[in-house]
């Protein structure tokens, strides 16, 4: 199968997912300021990767197009709620995203964060109130939709490992099992561990006396580890690479798996498919941080250095990065090849995903 008619099935679902995303908007009830900032960052032209893997893994599946459409829809607007969120002040600060000024330039703070806000909540919408009944989907998949995709954006999965990225700029030790965080410095965003944050902010509000219950109760947590070796500090890195970027991903492929009946086998390949080439994901993110180009990157490269982010290039190199996320690709499509013809645009794009210049 030639690069080209690659390209050309990319473009036809994306032409699909864009339709599809514009019917989702046409509804009343909103403050207009509200619907012109989901608008602005959702129609702005993002690559559709992950909604474009729901509807490959529904393809693979032997699903119809049409039962993952509200899937596909509701991943691509959680993950512009994603970076409307992670362009705030707060989190990484950035002017540009999708060739744009960012949410919150250009609609003020309050505004964007709400539209964030609006973006995860219509997802879920979306995923609820889909058509059933003229296809292989019923109450109990809407239901597993929903499971799959709140699993991946929650705690365990993208704002989980949001967290753990705002904390590893000042070099937090990432403990997810305890989600405990050892911290050398407090950074720009306050990020301490729990306990000691909870502690502090008790220590500043002048509570009534609670009879039995004292600060202490708070437990203490032991300094950073400055001799951690890089090999940890790679595996922590893509502990966070794994849950802010690469559980959405995978949440794709498991979403367009279960729009479909497909088999237990079939759906173990997708998820090992989608952990490889979620990580593969953010390391090409990170090195088109430090390689990439404005115009075509729609975001200004430099940041990561600039905030002192924990990345691969950062830690291993440009070559060793590259030679990680090319392994991880490799290992995605070798899980996906006893499919043959039938997982070929899946392992397209993940080379694709990897060679991208944007
Ligand atoms: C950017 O994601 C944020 C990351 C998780 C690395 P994309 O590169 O998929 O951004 P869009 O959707 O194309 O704008
Ligand atoms: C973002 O990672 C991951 C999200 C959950 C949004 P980055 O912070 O590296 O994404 P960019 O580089 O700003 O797009
Ligand atoms: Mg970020
Ligand atoms: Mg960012
Ligand atoms: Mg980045």
């Amino acid at each position: 199968m030639t690069n080209s008619a690659f390209k050309v099935h990319l473009e036809e679902l994306r032409t699909v997912i864009e339709a599809a995303l514009v019917e989702t908007l046409d509804r009343g009830g909103w403050p207009n300021s509200l619907k012109s900032a989901v608008e602005y960052s959702l129609m702005a032209g993002g690559k559709r990767l992950r909604p474009v893997l729901v509807l490959l893994a529904n393809e693979m599946c032997g699903g119809r197009q049409a039962d993952a459409i509200p899937a596909a829809c509701a991943i691509e607007m959680v993950h512009t709620y994603s970076l409307i969120h992670d362009d705030l002040p707060s989190m990484d600060d950035d002017d540009f995203r999708r060739g744009r000024l960012t949410s919150h330039k250009v609609f003020g703070e309050a505004l964007a964060i709400l539209a964030g806000d609006c973006l995860l909540t219509l997802a879920f919408e979306t995923i609820a109130t889909q058509v059933t009944g003229t296809g292989e989907i019923n109450g109990l998949q809407i239901a597993e939709q929903m499971r799959i995709l709140a699993s991946a954006a929650g705690g365990s999965g993208m704002v989980g490992g949001q967290v753990l990225d705002l904390e590893a700029e000042r070099g937090a030790l990432v403990n997810v099992e305890n989600a405990e965080m050892h911290v050398q410095n407090t950074g720009k965003h306050g990020c301490e561990s729990g306990a000691t944050a909870v502690q502090k902010a008790v220590d500043s509000v002048d509570f009534p006396s609670v009879q039995g219950e004292t600060s202490s109760s708070i437990p203490d947590f032991c300094p950073n580890d400055s001799n951690r070796t890089a090999e940890t500090r790679v595996v922590e890195l893509s502990q966070i690479h794994r849950m802010k970027t690469g559980a959405l991903i995978a949440g794709a492929l498991e979403l367009g798996a279960a729009t479909t009946s497909a088999d237990p086998d079939i759906r173990n390949r997708l998820q090992h498919f989608g952990h490889c080439i979620g990580l593969a994901f953010q390391i090409a993110d990170d090195l088109l941080d430090v390689t990439g180009d404005q115009t075509r990157l729609g975001k200004k490269p430099g940041r990561d250095a600039d905030l002192g982010k924990l990345t691969y290039p950062g830690l291993l190199g440009i070559e060793s990065s590259r030679a990680k996320a090319e392994q991880l690709v490799q290992e995605a499509c070798d899980a996906v090849a006893v499919f043959g013809d039938r997982s070929r645009w899946l392992r397209e794009l993940a080379r694709f995903m990897v060679e991208r210049d944007h």
